[in-house]
């Protein structure tokens, strides 16, 4: 996710740009930059860093005046975080910027074809092939900027939210949207052009927000005009009067970014596997497994490292691998692995998983098996974070910036990459069908529907956390693919609500801890239709039986457990591998709620921190 920022009108444009860029950093915060047009000439300046470096690069090196610009924070997808690769991109002639929020899937094609052309590129983005792009067809095609874009988007997949600026035609601003938002703030006189209404909001209440495949051209005084990119049909715009203020908006409208980040699990994993995964064609396209296979192929185990919510992961990973892949999997704490003078060998391949790239013992880790000869590949949420730089290759989760302390769409997101590989794996060695393997990726290209799907049960489950609020402890239970979703089930409940949980096997409850049962114990029991659903439900009538308080997390259409338990939430149904990805979503629903209802600090909770950068 990046933040754009765009002004044309009467006012100073780098002071509008700048604050608004600013309020835009929850969005992204790896690199900043800024073009300007004062009437003659294109002044651009860009860093490394957050928009305060921005700052201080700008008075240094350009003369910020113009009245016309775009701004842009980076939340890196494609290319490391550097000066180079920042936001604004010149196209060759240096005729033409862009900004960019999204990505280019097939940028490496395009990019050899404009090569071929005689274009030289100076960053590794995406954004900058899609600038040379657009500029390549106004000058074959003889068009103006706005139909040089229009053409230019038509041979682009991918996801985008653009500004573009020919200092030829310096009145205007030509913007396009696919996937990612983009709003058109409507002053008196003047436009602004950004990812949200925060940095327009005191100009102006009034807001068109583009729908996906719409691009549109923003003249000074003359207005906005909105075309169908696809057909170049004029599109009516639909002006709104904005409601929310500053702070709503920040956070998508949602009161706190965990919530905000639940519910973009949907497009968090449409946005991981995109590009990647390729259900039609049946292939799964992951460059940094694919030019490192044989050490997938050939090693006896995979041994996957990482703390806390990616700890997790990696125990669904277990599960998934062996299922499917049919390769040893052990997964360790990467805080006890480090210590325990473990037994690693050339052989091993470590899958190192980390949201933020930066915990520290999942580095230490990292660097212990890398000196042992181990190949080491990582999953991380940061673009050129430490681990990912660490690491010999690696698969990025396209997440976006997870800012709630508590992790969401990160373990969703890392579950998608970590079975987009399994199930590559699996093919390459023949371990599944190839109707099963395409069962898989059809289903798996469902799923951020069926997660929609089970967000819809949103009302119902605050109403369950009503009732569980003031539980003293909990239970979690799960089995096989959903164990380690209980494990996560309670990490969630506990790190924002301070109420005790645990996570269990179910069928281990026989083995010590059904003796915990009473009124005054609520059973979290993940009970799915795939998955030992007998076993579960038996699991289930042994704590009803004892008078325990079950909730059961259950397939949709389910009868056998709402006959048992006290209260049930829906998930869809799918293949019994994916169905972590819609088992945790009423789970943290669940803590969410419950912890708003004690009044905690959901996004920030005591003790914590969103990375643990110290042992
Ligand atoms: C999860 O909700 C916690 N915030 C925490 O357990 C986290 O998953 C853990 O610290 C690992 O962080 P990482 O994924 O950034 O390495």
């Amino acid at each position: 996710m990046c933040g754009i920022v765009g002004y044309i009108g009467e006012r100073e444009a780098y002071p509008v740009i700048l604050e608004g860029l600013k309020r835009l950093e929850y969005r992204g915060y790896d690199s900043a930059g800024i073009a300007l047009y004062d009437g003659q000439d294109i002044k651009l300046s860009k860093t490394k860093g957050k928009v305060a470096d921005l700052e201080k690069r700008v008075s240094s090196e350009i003369d910020a005046s113009g009245t016309v610009g775009i701004g842009h924070t980076r939340w890196a997808t494609h290319g490391v975080p550097n000066d180079v690769n920042s936001h604004p991109h010149y196209s060759n002639s240096g005729n033409l910027v862009i900004i960019h929020n999204g990505i280019i899937e097939n940028y490496e094609s395009l990019k050899q074809e404009l090569i071929k052309r005689g274009y030289t590129f100076t960053s590794d983005t995406d954004t900058e092939v899609l600038i040379n792009l657009i500029e390549d067809v106004k000058k074959n095609e003889n068009v103006k900027l706005g139909k040089a874009v229009q053409i230019a988007l038509n041979q682009v997949v991918g996801a985008y939210a653009i500004a573009v600026f020919d200092k030829n035609k310096p009145n205007e601003i030509v913007v396009a949207k696919l996937g990612s938002p983009l709003a058109i703030g409507i002053g008196d006189d003047e436009f602004f052009i950004a990812s949200d209404a925060t940095p327009f909001l005191e100009y102006t209440k009034k807001a068109i927000y583009l729908e996906d495949e719409e691009m549109a051209i923003v003249r000074r005084k003359k207005g906005v005009k909105i075309r169908k990119i696809k057909n170049d049909s004029l599109v009516a715009p639909y002006v709104q009067e904005l409601q929310m203020n500053l702070e709503q908006i920040v956070k998508g409208g949602y009161e706190h970014f965990m919530l905000k980040e639940i519910h973009e699990q949907p497009n968090a994993i449409k946005d991981t596997y995109r590009g990647r995964l390729r259900a039609k064609e049946g292939i799964i396209k992951m460059s940094g497994i694919d030019d490192n296979i044989e050490k997938f192929l050939n090693t006896n185990r995979i041994i996957v490292i990482a703390c806390g919510t990616s700890w997790h992961a990696g125990l669904v990973a277990e599960y998934i691998f062996e299922d499917l892949a049919r390769i040893p999997v052990e997964v360790e704490y990467a805080s006890e692995f480090r210590y325990r003078n473990p037994i690693i060998t050339e052989n091993d391949v470590v899958i190192a998983i980390s949201q933020s790239g930066e915990t520290a013992d999942t580095l230490a880790a990292i660097k212990l098996a890398k000196s042992k000869g181990a190949f080491v590949f990582g999953v991380c949420n940061v673009v050129g974070s430490s681990i990912a730089r660490e690491t010999h290759a690696g698969a990025y989760t396209h997440a976006g910036p997870e800012i709630g302390v508590a992790s969401t769409k990160a373990f969703t997101t890392q579950i998608t990459v970590l079975t987009l590989i399994a199930l590559k794996l699996a093919k390459e060695k023949g371990s599944i069908s190839n109707s099963n393997f395409h069962l898989h990726l059809q289903e798996l290209e469902l799923i951020p529907g069926k997660v929609e799907q089970a967000l819809k049960s949103d009302a119902h489950i605050k109403q369950v956390a009503e009732t569980y609020k003031d539980a003293k402890n909990c239970l979690y239970l799960g089995r096989g693919f959903n164990f380690p979703v209980a494990l996560e089930g309670a990490l969630k409940l506990k790190e924002i609500s301070y109420i005790h949980a645990e996570g269990y096997p179910a069928a281990e409850m026989k083995h010590g801890p059904i003796a915990l049962i009473d009124e005054q114990m609520p059973v979290f029991v993940i009970a799915t239709k795939k998955g030992h659903y007998e076993k579960v439900v038996s699991n289930i009538q042994e704590i009803k039986s004892r008078k325990g308080k079950i909730i059961g997390i259950v397939t949709e259409g389910d009868v056998d457990v709402k006959n048992l338990a006290d209260h049930t939430i829906e998930v869809p149904e799918t293949l019994e591998v994916l169905t972590p990805l819609l088992t945790t979503i009423p789970l943290q629903l669940l803590s969410y709620h419950i912890a708003v209802l004690l009044n905690k600090n959901v996004d920030q909770p005591r003790n914590l921190a969103k990375s643990v950068t110290v042992e």
